[in-house]
C-alpha cells in the first residue's frame, strides 16, 4: 500500500488525477470503476480540465460505478447517474453508452444486480477502481455489518449513511433507504485500487481500516489484502495516523 499526504484539496484532487489520467494513458480502452460523493469531485474536475487542455482522450474508457440509490431515476439531480453526468461524463468525450451506474429504477433486486454483475464481468472486471470512504468505514455502500457481501448487491443504508448524505437531499426524509451496490469482491477484483480521504471526520475510519483488524464491521479495512491501494489523503485524515 502506497500513502500519499496532500497538503489541501487541490493537491489531493491533483494527485488523483494524475494516477488516473497515468491509467488512461497506459490503457486508451481501460476499465475505470468510479465514486460518487464530495470526495472524487475535485478530481474530476482536474480531469475535465486536462481533458480540456488535450491531455486525455475518454474516447475508448468504459466506466463502471459502484453504487445507485435504488429508486431514483437518471434525471433526479440527488441519484448517482446524474451526479456523473454532470461532474464527469457530460464535459469529456466519453460515450455515455459506456458509462455504467446500476439502475436505480429496476424494482427486482436480483435482476439488477445479476445484470450490473455480468456488466462487470463482461468488461473483463475493472482496471481501476477510484473509491471514497464513507464516515463509517463503508466503500461503495458496504455497510458496516456480520459479513462481507461478495457481488452486486441490494442493501438498507445504515442511519449513519442517511444522516451523512442528507446534505444533498432537502430533507433527509428524501435520502433513499437503499441503494445497488458493488459487492467487496467486486472492488477487490479490480487491478488496482484508488482510495481519497480528506477531512478530520474520516481520521479515525482510516487509521481503522489501513491499520486495524480485517472485519466485516469496517468494510474498507479488506484493502488490506490488496495487493495494488493507493490511498491519498489530506494532513486532517491522516492526523491519527504516524
Ligand atoms: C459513492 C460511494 C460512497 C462514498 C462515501 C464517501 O459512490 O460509494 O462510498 O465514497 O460515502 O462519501 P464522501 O466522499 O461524500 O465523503
Amino acid at each position: 500500500m502506497v500513502i500519499y499526504k496532500a497538503k489541501n484539496d487541490q493537491d489531493l484532487s491533483r494527485k488523483s488525477a494524475n494516477i488516473i489520467s497515468a491509467q488512461i494513458i497506459m490503457k486508451p480502452d481501460c476499465v475505470l470503476g468510479l465514486a460518487t460523493g464530495s470526495s472524487p469531485v475535485g478530481t474530476y474536475r482536474q480531469l475535465i480540465e486536462w481533458y480540456k487542455k488535450g491531455d486525455l482522450d475518454f474516447s475508448r474508457v468504459t466506466t463502471i460505478n459502484l453504487d445507485e440509490y435504488k429508486g431514483l431515476s437518471p434525471d433526479n439531480e440527488q441519484s448517482y447517474r446524474y451526479f456523473m453526468n454532470k461532474n464527469l461524463f457530460d464535459h469529456v468525450n466519453i460515450d455515455k453508452a459506456r458509462t455504467f451506474v446500476p439502475d436505480g429504477l429496476e424494482p427486482d433486486s436480483d435482476k439488477a444486480c445479476a445484470r450490473y454483475n455480468e456488466i462487470i464481468r463482461a468488461h473483463g472486471g475493472i482496471d481501476l477502481q477510484l473509491l471514497g470512504l464513507g464516515r463509517n468505514g463503508h466503500i461503495g455502500f458496504n455497510e458496516p455489518g456480520s459479513a462481507f457481501e461478495k457481488e452486486t448487491h441490494c442493501v438498507d443504508l445504515a442511519e449513519s449513511t442517511v444522516e451523512a448524505n442528507k446534505r444533498f437531499f432537502a430533507s433527509e426524509e428524501e435520502v433513499p433507504r437503499q441503494a445497488y451496490t458493488m459487492g467487496i469482491k467486486n472492488i477487490m477484483q479490480a487491478k488496482k485500487i484508488l482510495l481519497i480521504a480528506s477531512g478530520e471526520e474520516k481520521a479515525e475510519t482510516l487509521k481503522k481500516a489501513l491499520y486495524g483488524p480485517i472485519t466485516p464491521a469496517v468494510p474498507a479495512s479488506i484493502l488490506q489484502l490488496h495487493g495494488d491501494v493507493t490511498v491519498i489523503a489530506d494532513e486532517s485524515a491522516l492526523s491519527l495516523i504516524d
